[in-house]
C-alpha cells in the first residue's frame, strides 16, 4: 500500500530529476498533469534561487488545487545529491524544511541524519539505488522508499536487468518502489507495476518537452535517436552513465572508443555542470519519443497508452 501522499496520482509515474534541465515550469506541469514532478535542488543557481523556486511551485500548485478541486495536483519532489562535492546540501535542506517539501529524492549517498530531518517536517525520502546491497543500506538508514535504477537509464545508471533488480528488492522490501530506466511508454509503466514496482520513474522522455531547460538541438536529438545512439561511459563524471553519441561526436570524441575516467575527478558542482551541458545524458527508451511536446501532452499520451495496455490485458476498470 502506497503512503497517502502517493495514492492519488493520475498515473503511477514520477517525472525524475534532471540535472540542469528540470525547473519549476516542468515540475508544475508534471504535477498539474497528475504525476509527481521533481527537480534537483542544485538546478537553482545561485543557491538563494531555491527559495524563489519553491515559492513558485507551492503557490502555483495551491492556486491550481483551489481552482480544480476535482483534479488536484500531484505532490512534488526535490532531489538532493548526497556527495562530498555538494557543499550546498545543508543550506538546500534547510530551505526544503521551510517549505515542508513532501518528497525528497536522495542520490549517491544514504544518510540517517538527512532522513530524520525530512521526517521531522513530515516528508518522505525516496533513495535511488543500482543494486540490492545499496537498497538494504538505504532502508537501514531510514529511507521510506526506493528507486531501482536499472540498466538503460539516463544519467548515472546501473547495469542490472530491471527484472532482476525489482525481484531482488521486492523479496524483502514492501515499501514504495519505483523503477527507473528506459521507460517512455504507458505500456512500460504498466510493465513496471506487473514486475512488482509501484511507480515508473521517467527522465529522458521529459527532456523532449517544451518546458525542459535543454537546448533545442538536445531535444531534437532525443526525437531523432534510439537505443543504438546511447553509450555507457564513466568518462564524463567518474560514475558510469548513459549519454547520446551525437553529443560526444560534437565534442570531438569517438563515442565507440572512449577512455576510462579517473574516479577521483568525480564532480557534481562547478566544472561538473560543463560535462552535462555539452555531453547529453539520455536513457535507452527514447525510440518512443517522436516529437517535442508540452509536458502535459506527454503525460496524456502515457495515460492513453497505459489505459489501452490495461484494456488489452483485461485489467480495465
Ligand atoms: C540528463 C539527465 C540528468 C540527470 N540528472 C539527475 C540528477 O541530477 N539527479 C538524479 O537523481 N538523477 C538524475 N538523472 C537520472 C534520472 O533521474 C533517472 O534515473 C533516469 O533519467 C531514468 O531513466 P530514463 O532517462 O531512461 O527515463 C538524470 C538523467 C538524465 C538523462
Amino acid at each position: 500500500m502506497l503512503p497517502p501522499v502517493l495514492q492519488h496520482l493520475a498515473l503511477p509515474v514520477i517525472g525524475s530529476p534532471l540535472f540542469i534541465i528540470s525547473n519549476p515550469k516542468l515540475v508544475i506541469e508534471q504535477c498539474k498533469a497528475g504525476i509527481v514532478g521533481s527537480m534537483p535542488a542544485l538546478n537553482a543557481r545561485p543557491a538563494s534561487q531555491l527559495d524563489e523556486w519553491l515559492a513558485e511551485i507551492t503557490e502555483t500548485l495551491a492556486a491550481w488545487d483551489r481552482d480544480h478541486p476535482g483534479r488536484k495536483s500531484a505532490p512534488f519532489a526535490i532531489n538532493q545529491i548526497v556527495h562530498k562535492s555538494n557543499d550546498r546540501l545543508e543550506h538546500d535542506l534547510e530551505v526544503c524544511a521551510r517549505y515542508k517539501v513532501p518528497l525528497v529524492i536522495t542520490s549517491l549517498g544514504a544518510r540517517s541524519d538527512l532522513n530524520a530531518a525530512v521526517h521531522a517536517w513530515g516528508g518522505l525520502v525516496l533513495h535511488d539505488v543500482i543494486n540490492n546491497a545499496f537498497a538494504h543500506k538505504a532502508v537501514e538508514k531510514g529511507a521510506d522508499g526506493l528507486i531501482a535504477v536499472a540498466a538503460g537509464a539516463g544519467g548515472h545508471a546501473g547495469v542490472k536487468s530491471p527484472f532482476a533488480l525489482i525481484q531482488e528488492i521486492r523479496a524483502w522490501f514492501d515499501g514504495p518502489l519505483a523503477l527507473s530506466g528506459s521507460i517512455a511508454t504507458g505500456d512500460a509503466v504498466l510493465a513496471a507495476q506487473a514486475m512488482g514496482a509501484d511507480l515508473a520513474y521517467i527522465g529522458s522522455a521529459f527532456i523532449a518537452t517544451e518546458e525542459a531547460r535543454a537546448a533545442d538541438a538536445y531535444k531534437q536529438c532525443i526525437v531523432d535517436c534510439d537505443s543504438d545512439d546511447i553509450v555507457y561511459s564513466n568518462l564524463f563524471t567518474g560514475v558510469h552513465g548513459n549519454y547520446l553519441k551525437p553529443s560526444i561526436r560534437n565534442a570531438g570524441l569517438d563515442p565507440d572508443h572512449l577512455p576510462e575516467s579517473d574516479p577521483s575527478k568525480m564532480n557534481f558542482g562547478g566544472d561538473g555542470a560543463k560535462a552535462w551541458k555539452d555531453i547529453w545524458g539520455c536513457g535507452q527508451g527514447i525510440g518512443a519519443v517522436k516529437a517535442v511536446l508540452p509536458a502535459g501532452e506527454l503525460v496524456a499520451r502515457l495515460k492513453r497508452e497505459y489505459d489501452a495496455a490495461r484494456g488489452r490485458l483485461g485489467l480495465a476498470d
